[in-house]
């Protein structure tokens, strides 16, 4: 099987992702060539802030033998500085190398690159949209905690700028048996095309901004960070900053079996002193990133023998 682009998270069905997480479960076991893509090369064009998604895309295709080109911040260090579009710099830069991987704050970036793209682009952030290879180790790490497949997850926060519920809602949508409690400030719920698209693929969610009543009935609470940069008004950020916190009292009425996951970078969302708790699997799943994302890549290169 072989993908092209990755773009959107609406573009994987079942049969992929059982592929990609048998694929991860191998890798994070240790069995892969490291010279499976020797040759190849990759291009990071950073055009927001990133720490885990450049540095995992980066250090999973050098694990693999691959080597990488870079640019972070590539608003200010790229030729995009000087006034040239999107297009232009993929129309160049695909030419420099095999794949790209991009991030970038207009929504639809990454599909408008991969229409001037000859190398598969993989969308690592595009703005208020999407952020499918973060959704597919988030999946990837539900999964490896609850195998049955039949649980509630609570996505908390900002769920109308966090690309990330947006694209794990979608992979959520593809599994009958699972329930999502969506819990943000009312002026920072899900989009409507995310909503209408759970609604067309039948999922059972309910939207509330009632954090305390569903504590105790989750089993896995994704927490999210108020995405400050959206915010064109600081003040209407403000509002909404610190709203949903989860500390060592909010532990104390979750569930035994629960899990907390937050993709991460965390701000003041989730207090220090539940990193202690058993439950708080944050780091673990920041640590799958490299793992799927291995597993993408070579499936990307047509490498994976499954
Ligand atoms: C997320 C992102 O960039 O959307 N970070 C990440 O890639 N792990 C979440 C965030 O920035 O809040």
């Amino acid at each position: 099987m072989k993908l092209k682009h990755i773009i959107s998270a609406r573009q994987f069905d079942r049969k992929i992702l059982e592929k990609i997480f048998a694929l991860t479960n191998q890798i994070k076991a240790g069995k892969y060539k490291n010279d499976a893509l020797y040759g190849k090369i990759m291009a990071t064009l950073f055009y927001e802030p990133s720490t885990r998604t450049r540095f995992s895309f980066e250090s999973a295709m050098q694990r693999l033998g691959g080597r990488v080109i870079s640019t972070e911040n590539a608003g200010e260090f790229s030729s995009a500085a000087k006034g040239e579009t999107l297009e232009d710099t993929i129309r160049v830069v695909n030419s420099y190398c095999d794949v790209i991987v991009l991030r970038h704050p207009k929504t639809g970036a990454s599909e408008i690159a991969s229409q001037y793209s000859q190398v598969p682009i993989i969308n690592a952030g595009d703005g208020e949209g999407e952020h499918p290879t973060q959704a597919i180790l988030d999946i990837y790490t539900i999964f490896s905690k609850f195998n049955k497949k039949t649980f509630t997850v609570a996505m908390v926060g900002d769920l109308k700028y966090g690309r990330t519920v947006h694209s794990l809602s979608c992979l959520l949508a593809l599994y009958p048996n699972v329930k999502i409690v969506f819990i943000s400030p009312k002026a920072l719920s899900l989009p409507k095309s995310v909503l209408d698209h759970l609604r067309k693929k039948h999922v059972d969610f309910v939207g509330t901004e009632d954090f305390r009543s569903y504590l105790s009935v989750v089993d896995i609470l994704y927490q999210t960070r108020i995405q400050k940069e959206r915010f064109g008004d600081i003040r209407e950020y403000r509002k909404y900053y610190g709203k949903f916190i989860i500390d060592k009292k909010v532990l104390s009425f979750l569930k035994k079996t629960a899990v907390i996951m937050h993709p991460l970078p965390r701000v003041n969302e989730i207090t220090p002193e539940v990193d202690l708790d058993p439950r708080a699997i944050y780091f673990e799943q920041a640590q799958n990133g490299i793992f799927s994302r291995m597993a993408l890549l070579l499936l990307l290169f047509d490498k994976a023998k499954l």
